[in-house]
């Protein structure tokens, strides 16, 4: 069954949808085995470069991570962030998308909602492209961050937004940091697969930033769950290094040629 197919059956069979962050080959291989859906996020700004936010990466360096993680993605969905300023106008938004899945093997690419844009999320879903939207906290349209959904405009204008993105087209919409019984109601009251970061159980997947769970990008923000430290780990084996080479351990003959 084809992976799109498979996700929308996931969701009416009530089967969640897992999905991480990926930047590279080695763990697109490894994310690869268990996800559904991969995206390579602009979080790589924040969480690789050490940007200050992830308005601040641009689409050829994006596109050079994209490749890194094609070359090891066999079954996974994956999905391509559009970065900031890359699809302002139908027309940038084609040139710059097309040459993204020709560059790069991605299988979709997604946009963040600034409440405006389905009209070119159309567009490209007509033109045969697949598009995962993004509601709720968008950092690229967004100056500060906080939780959405708290006050009744809001949980009006996100369930249209979340509407109006499936009727763009879209095969999934990520939903961040919206309030639980918000992101409840659109995902019974849309058909595509919610994708949920900070956004309770009740979407349909879940997704993180894959530094953050394993404890390597020092942002521990409420919805992230450290399921290890890597930081520490790394810690721990550059210490041994360091030792190894000080008490002349390392290299040995093994080490040696
Ligand atoms: O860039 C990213 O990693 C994302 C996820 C947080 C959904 O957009």
């Amino acid at each position: 069954m084809n992976a799109f197919v498979k996700i929308k059956k996931y969701k009416t069979i009530k089967r969640k949808i897992v999905c991480l962050t990926a930047y590279s080959r080695p763990i697109g291989k490894i994310l690869d085995k268990y996800c559904d859906i991969i995206l390579v996020g602009d979080s790589v700004a924040t969480a690789f470069y050490g940007m200050k936010n992830t308005k601040e990466i641009d689409l050829d360096t994006m596109i050079n991570h994209g490749k890194s993680v094609g070359k090891s993605v066999k079954k996974s969905i994956l999905v391509f962030d559009m970065p900031f300023n890359t699809y302002n106008n139908l027309k940038d938004a084609k040139k710059n998308v097309k040459n993204v899945l020709n560059k790069t093997k991605c299988h979709a690419v997604k946009l963040e909602s600034n409440g405006k844009n389905f009209n070119i999320l159309n567009n490209l879903v007509k033109s045969g492209i697949k598009v995962m939207g993004h509601i709720g906290y968008t950092p690229q349209y967004k100056k500060k961050f906080s939780p959405q959904g708290f006050k009744p405009n809001e949980v009006k204008k996100l369930i249209n937004e979340a509407k109006k993105i499936e009727q763009a087209g879209a095969f999934a919409i990520v939903l961040e940091c919206v309030h639980f019984k918000l992101a409840k109601k659109i995902t019974d009251s849309i058909k595509i697969p919610t994708i949920g970061i900070g956004s309770s159980h009740y979407c349909d997947g879940q997704i993180l930033v894959l530094d953050d769970l394993l404890g390597l990008s020092g942002f521990y923000p409420k919805f992230v769950k450290k399921y290890l430290n890597l930081e520490k780990l790394i810690n721990v084996a550059v210490k041994r290094f360091k030792k190894d080479i000080l008490i002349k351990k390392f290299p040995n003959s093994s080490n040696t040629y």
